[in-house]
Parts: structure tokens; C-alpha cells; sequence
């Protein structure tokens, strides 16, 4: 990617992701370094999709620990299996909570997130690296159209975290 994102400014979330998909792809192509990365796609995501807190948290130990991230301040650790991320890490599948008050255990870092979604981030040798966090300020705000497109853009730092340093740019 150059120095300039280009989406669509009144496209829907699934042509945004086509967009911003080959982007990552080529700004992941141009950067090994993980942390690098990461802050990358959590300002393109704000950026382009304007998510209320968009971030990663990276497994440490038996705990996720708070990464690259835009947004407000958030909570820095989270056990296994604890609120919808060590959910996700737990269950190692994509969470979507249409509403964080009926999720037993949410983790509220901030009190304007109404609904949530968590991809999973996989190493080569199949243990869960991290997760992709994003909150929205509205209920019922995720869909299928973001675990594929989230999905997507994991699928990219998934080779990152492989090692390869050139990742499809349509993956
Ligand atoms: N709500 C998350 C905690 C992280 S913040 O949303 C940034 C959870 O329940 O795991």
C-alpha cells in the first residue's frame, strides 16, 4: 500500500473489506514485523470502518495481553476463557455478541461498547496466537459480513506470524 488509503467514503462494510483487503495485503507484503503490522490494520480498520475500538490481544503465557490497538483506553490482561476474547481463544472460533449486557462474563472496557466481535489469530502450528477485538457503539452492529472480512484480513497475519513475507494480496 502507499502512504494513502483508498475506500470508498459511502460504500457498504463488504465493499470496504474488498477494498481495504488488498491494501493490507501489500502493506503486509512491504513489513515483516507483527507489532508494525498490526498498528497498521487497526488504524485502517478505524480508518475505513470507523469501529468505536478496534484492536489485538496476543496470547502471553495463559493470559491475552493487550496490543496495537485504536480507541480508548482498554483492560491490558485477559485469563483463558475470560469475556468474549479469552472466549474466542478458548472455543477458537469467531464471536459475535449482538449485545454484551446478555454475554455472561463480558469484559466492559468501556461502557459505550454495546456489541462485539473476535476473530481468532492461529499460529502455523494450529495454537492461537491472539485475537482481533472490535467493539461498536450500537447494538446488533456485526455480521457475517465481518467474520468474513476480519477473516480475511487474520488469514494475511496469519502469514505474517508464519513467516512469509510476501501473503497473497487476494487472500
Ligand atoms: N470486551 C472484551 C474486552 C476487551 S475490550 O472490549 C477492548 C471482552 O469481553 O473480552
Amino acid at each position: 500500500m502507499a502512504d494513502t488509503l483508498r475506500f470508498s467514503q459511502n460504500g457498504d462494510r463488504a465493499t470496504i473489506y474488498s477494498e481495504i483487503v488488498p491494501q493490507l495485503g501489500s502493506l503486509l507484503a512491504a513489513e515483516p514485523d507483527l507489532v508494525a503490522d498490526l498498528a497498521n490494520i487497526a488504524a485502517v480498520l478505524k480508518e475505513s470502518l470507523g469501529f468505536y475500538w478496534v484492536g489485538f490481544y496476543l496470547v502471553k503465557g495463559d493470559e491475552l495481553v493487550l496490543g496495537p490497538f485504536q480507541g480508548t483506553l482498554a483492560c491490558t490482561r485477559i485469563k483463558h476463557g475470560e469475556g468474549v476474547c479469552g472466549h474466542a481463544w478458548e472455543k477458537r472460533e469467531t464471536v459475535i455478541v449482538p449485545d454484551v449486557d446478555e454475554f455472561p462474563g463480558h469484559i466492559a472496557c468501556s461502557s459505550a461498547s454495546r456489541s462485539e466481535i473476535v476473530v481468532p489469530i492461529f499460529n502455523a502450528d494450529a495454537t492461537v496466537a491472539g485475537v482481533l477485538d472490535v467493539d461498536s457503539d450500537k447494538l446488533h452492529d456485526f455480521s457475517q459480513i465481518d467474520a468474513d472480512g476480519l477473516g480475511r484480513i487474520v488469514r494475511l497475519i496469519e502469514r505474517v506470524i508464519e513467516g512469509h513475507t510476501h501473503p497473497q494480496m487476494n487472500e
